[in-house]
Formats: C-alpha cells, structure tokens, sequence
C-alpha cells in the first residue's frame, strides 16, 4: 500500500489530497495521501515517521526551507532554491526535491505562456525563489521586486538577477505575482492596474480566489494570463512521478484542486 502524505501547517484547506487521490485513482493504485498538520517544531519527528511508513511526502509552509537540515540526499536543484517540496523514502533514506520550479515551467508550457522575457517576479519569499530560479535557468532576463527592498536585493545577488523597481512592470513581458497579495482578499494587487505592460503575460501563483485582481486588471489590459492552478497541478504530477515513476494526467488534477476549491 503506497502511503502518501503532506506535511505543513496549516493544511487543513489544502487541495492537494484531492490531486493526489485523483492520480492514485486514474493510475489505479491502491495508496492514501494525507495531510498531515505538522508545525516546525513537529517536522523531526514527523520525518522520522516518514523513514518508517511513508514512500513520499510534501513539504509545504512553513517547513520547505527547515527540510533541508534532516534529509540524507537533497537534488541540486532544491539546493539551489533552498527549499524541498517532495520527500522521497527508499530504504529508510530521504531524498529530497523541488517540484515547484519545473511544476511553474511545465504550466507555462502547457497554457501557451511564451517564456519571452524580462520576467518580472513579484516577491522574493519561497516561491518568488523557485519562480526566479525556474525563469533564469530556462535563459530568460529575470527581474525581481520586493515589499522588502533588502529581500530582493539578496535574491538579486545570489541569482544573479535585477532588483527592479515597481515602476519597471511597464517593460517587462512576463509577471508573476509570487507575492501572498490577493490571498483569500480580492480586493488586493501587488501591482497597480497602470503598471501593466501593454503586451504579454502575468501569472498569478495566488490560487484561492482563482480570479485575483492581479489576474483581472491583466486579463482587462489585454495580457495572456494563468492562474495559480496549473503550477500547483504540475508540480504535484512531477512529484507523484518521483514517488511512483508513474506519471498523473496533470489536467485531471488541476480538475480535482478546482473541484476541491469549489470553482468546479
Ligand atoms: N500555485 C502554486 O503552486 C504555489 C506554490 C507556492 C506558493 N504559492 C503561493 O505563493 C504565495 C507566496 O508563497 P511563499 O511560499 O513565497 O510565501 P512566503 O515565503 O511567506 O513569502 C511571502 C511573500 O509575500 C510578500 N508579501 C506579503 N505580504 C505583502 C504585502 N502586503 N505587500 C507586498 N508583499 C507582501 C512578502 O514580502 P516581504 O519579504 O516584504 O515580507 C514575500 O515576498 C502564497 O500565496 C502561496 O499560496 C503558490
């Protein structure tokens, strides 16, 4: 029996046991994934029980970055962000990975999001990390912007990036919001509505509501946009993959998470 599970806090409102029940099922495998509440001070003990019983788990807030110092193999990708999302037993060793950044580029792909740049990344939080990874390995000139100014400074330096102002948004040919603006307040943008280019892309990683005002005002400007979604599915499909070397239809578990999140 193939025991799954994530392990964050908190995770009660998560959508990914829905994906994940929906890849066990259109693969037919007899398996559970479960979430698990996990604060910080719980992570040692929880990925002890991982070694035991579990074949895999997901990392998510606040524990990506605390994962680091406990698992025995950590990619050289997850290293790089600095964040493990996917936790990989096999024979009582943890093997940890980072799904976000590949997930975020598999759903561009996908949604016909052209990878044309500057980027521009809102945020230099976990995700803005993965997001500004992602972008600059995949070539493009990435942009970053924080409330914090000393946050994206940092990013800017390690990656070897631009610290941008706001203002820049205008020249940029892709946005993502990797901000937390927006969450559960649809009344909130980490941009204002002038600041959008005339032509490109904006990606919103926010997911609930689906329909940000980040997302709405670049979607009125004209710009090809993506929700959160596509990322969240993608990078759940790539980390079933590393679990069971069997790959989910990506498309059916966004399906699940939209389902789970009421916007079916
Ligand atoms: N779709 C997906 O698959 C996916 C994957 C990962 C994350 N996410 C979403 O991405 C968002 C960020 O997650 P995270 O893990 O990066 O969180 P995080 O590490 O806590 O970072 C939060 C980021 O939001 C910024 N921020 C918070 N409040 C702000 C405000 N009022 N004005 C401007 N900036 C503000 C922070 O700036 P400061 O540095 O100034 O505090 C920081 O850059 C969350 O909504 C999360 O749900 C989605």
């Amino acid at each position: 029996m193939l025991r799954l599970g994530l392990l964050g806090h908190p995770v009660a409102h998560s959508l990914s046991p829905a994906m994940h029940a929906f890849a066990l099922e259109s693969l037919g495998l007899e398996g559970t994934y479960e979430a698990l509440d996990t604060p910080p001070e719980g992570l040692p003990e929880r990925l002890a029980e991982a070694r035991r019983a579990f074949r895999g788990v997901n990392l998510t807030l606040p524990l990506k970055e605390a994962a680091l110092a406990h698992l025995d193999w950590i990619s050289p990708e997850a290293k790089g962000i600095g964040a493990v999302n996917t936790v990989l037993r096999v024979e009582g060793r943890l093997f940890g990975f980072n799904t976000d950044a590949p997930g975020f580029l598999e759903a561009l792909r996908a949604g016909g999001i052209p990878l044309r740049g500057p980027a521009l990344v809102l945020g230099a939080g976990g995700a803005g990390r993965a997001v500004a990874f992602a972008l600059k390995g995949a070539g493009l000139e990435v942009w970053v912007w924080n409330r914090t100014l000393e946050r994206a400074l940092a990013l800017a330096e390690e990656f070897g990036l631009r610290a941008v102002p706001l203002e820049r948004a205008r020249e940029a040919r892709l946005l993502i919001n990797a901000t937390r603006v927006g969450l559960e307040d649809p009344a909130a943008s980490p941009l204002p509505a002038e600041l959008f280019p005339e032509e490109g892309a904006a990606v919103d990683l926010v997911y609930r509501p689906l329909w940000t005002r980040f997302l709405r005002e670049a979607k009125e400007r004209g710009l090809k946009v993506q929700t959160g979604l596509p990322m969240l599915a993608w990078q759940g499909a790539l980390a079933f993959r590393i679990w069971t070397g069997l790959f989910p239809d990506p498309s059916g578990m966004e399906e699940a998470a939209r389902r789970a999140l009421g916007e079916a």
